[in-house]
């Protein structure tokens, strides 16, 4: 039996011509960064990974091919035996091993059952818009992240240098971030994330930048800052509206002059990276209120990639797509996955009717939630804890539903200290339960000026 598309990667002669007995159309592949292209235009049957090729990126490749192409068989191809590695790589996802000197018998038998399961398969759900490249996993096809995904696309290929990615809480943000890095510089360069609300000033600007030894009291040493790290790579400063404005505007002089000093430094350095902030606030009212640079934020805002809460009219219609692809991808419980197929009816259409205040983060996080509860094959709607009903749990306290100001910071403030609340203060607890990062729960705490478990104790005491 032979299947009708093989890639192989990697150049190895001796591959290509055992894997040209099982197929008419074998297409190769230089790398595994390369391999996307080509699957994206050929639509293999089969991928063949030679163990050369292994390396820090194998196991994530292999991951990403399954969670993109539930049936696209990754087979690997090893010079010895070597149980330990077939282990682990089967437990990536690898759809067999086998050992190129000696394993030619059983190549066939694996090619027959490829084939077959391939014949069988129901038909598969795809969860990405035609157009999305194979490298980047945004799930959705609405109108909404399509338009994202262009905007994405177009910033990539240009020389765009800053990139504004902007959204509420929880709508892709970083993802949309990394699509743009992948996309511009390629999975193998580097990709520096730094959250601006979670340091404080002075340590936020040594980050950056970096500082010469005995600059300040304890730089005992000489420290290399992220612009530098990150090279020809990105560097993505999340939740930029957190960054004070002094260092605003240090960074807008790296933006124009592509360098930059180290703290307490004379020497300038270039900087090559390409710069892509986030955030998750109206910067312009940022701006008017003083928080924000204005030039900075004319400079930032040249093509800003937007991305739609998933309540919008024109995004809702992923919210199903998206629950499938958590269902199917969730680890929280490697054992349990497999055996859950589906969400019934009415489930869909209680997600569907949410307000998603935590966006596609919730989302994700209520499917976990749902998974460890579920004891049949189906999630229902007694295991789909809503942020709501997380908080309507707790009797006599006013419930979010009541609200008569229907204010989003109002709502927001109020969820916050209920989640805070429910956590007894523990914040990695109360941004789980929001379906927020920390760092998000950290930068609203300081926002709103939310008093904590722990202040509330101290206050009383005191009182
Ligand atoms: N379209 C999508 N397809 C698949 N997964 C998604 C999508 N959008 C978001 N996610 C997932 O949802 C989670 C939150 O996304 P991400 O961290 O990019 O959001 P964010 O906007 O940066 O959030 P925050 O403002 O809280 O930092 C991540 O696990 C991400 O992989
Ligand atoms: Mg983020």
């Amino acid at each position: 039996m032979s299947l009708d598309r093989i890639i192989v990667v990697g150049n190895q002669q001796k591959t290509q011509q055992l894997f040209r007995h099982y197929t008419s159309n074998l297409f190769s592949a230089d790398n595994l960064e390369d391999t996307w292209e080509v699957i994206n235009s050929v639509g293999p049957d089969m991928i063949v990974i030679d163990e050369w090729l292994f390396g820090e990126n194998t196991a994530r490749f292999i991951k990403k091919v399954n969670s993109k192409f539930a049936n696209l068989a990754v087979l690997a191809v090893l010079k010895d035996e070597d149980d330990a590695k077939v282990k682990s790589l089967i437990s990536c996802g690898a759809y067999d091993c086998i050992n190129g000197e000696s394993d030619h018998g059983r190549l066939g038998r694996i090619i027959d059952k490829v084939k077959y399961s391939n014949a069988n398969r129901c038909e598969e759900k795809v969860f990405f818009a035609d157009d999305c490249p194979a490298s980047v996993s945004i799930v959705g096809k609405s109108p909404s992240i399509t338009n994202s995904l262009k905007m994405i696309k177009i910033v990539a290929k240009s020389a765009c240098n800053p990139v504004l990615v902007i959204g509420e809480t929880g709508t892709g943000k970083e993802l949309a971030a990394k699509a743009v890095h992948i996309l511009r510089h390629g999975s193998s360069s580097k990709f520096v994330a730094v959250n601006c609300a979670a340091l404080t000033a002075n340590l936020l600007e040594s980050e950056l930048f970096g500082h010469v030894k005995g600059s300040f009291t304890s730089a005992d040493s000489e420290k290399t800052g992220l612009f530098e790290i990150a090279e020809n790579g990105t560097l993505f400063l999340d939740e930029i509206s957190e960054m004070p404005l002094d260092l605003q505007a240090k960074l807008l002089r790296v933006i124009q002059e592509q360098t930059f000093r180290k703290v307490g430094g004379t020497k300038e350095i270039k900087s090559n990276a390409t710069i892509i902030a986030s955030s998750n606030r109206n910067l312009l009212r940022e701006v008017d209120e003083g928080k924000f640079r204005k030039d900075l934020y004319y400079r930032l805002s040249v093509f800003p990639i937007t991305l739609a809460p998933l309540r919008h009219p024109e995004r809702k219609e992923d919210i199903p797509l998206l629950a499938e692809y958590f269902l199917r991808t969730s680890v929280v419980a490697p054992d349990k996955t497999p055996k859950i197929r589906s969400l019934t009816k009415l489930a869909m259409e209680t997600l569907k009717k949410h307000d998603w205040p935590g966006n596609v983060r919730e989302l994700c996080n209520v499917i976990d939630r749902a998974i460890l509860m579920e004891t049949t094959d189906k999630i229902g709607c007694n295991n789909l804890m809503l942020t709501d009903d997380l908080l309507m749990e707790n009797p006599g306290s006013s419930a979010i539903c009541s609200f008569k100001d229907f204010s989003l910071e109002n709502a927001e403030k109020e969820l916050i200290g209920r989640a805070l609340q429910e956590s007894n203060g523990q914040k990695t607890r109360a941004a789980a339960l929001l379906g927020i990062t920390r760092a998000t729960l950290y930068a609203k705490v300081k926002q709103y000026n939310i008093p904590t478990a722990n202040q509330k104790v101290a206050v009383s005491a005191s009182a």
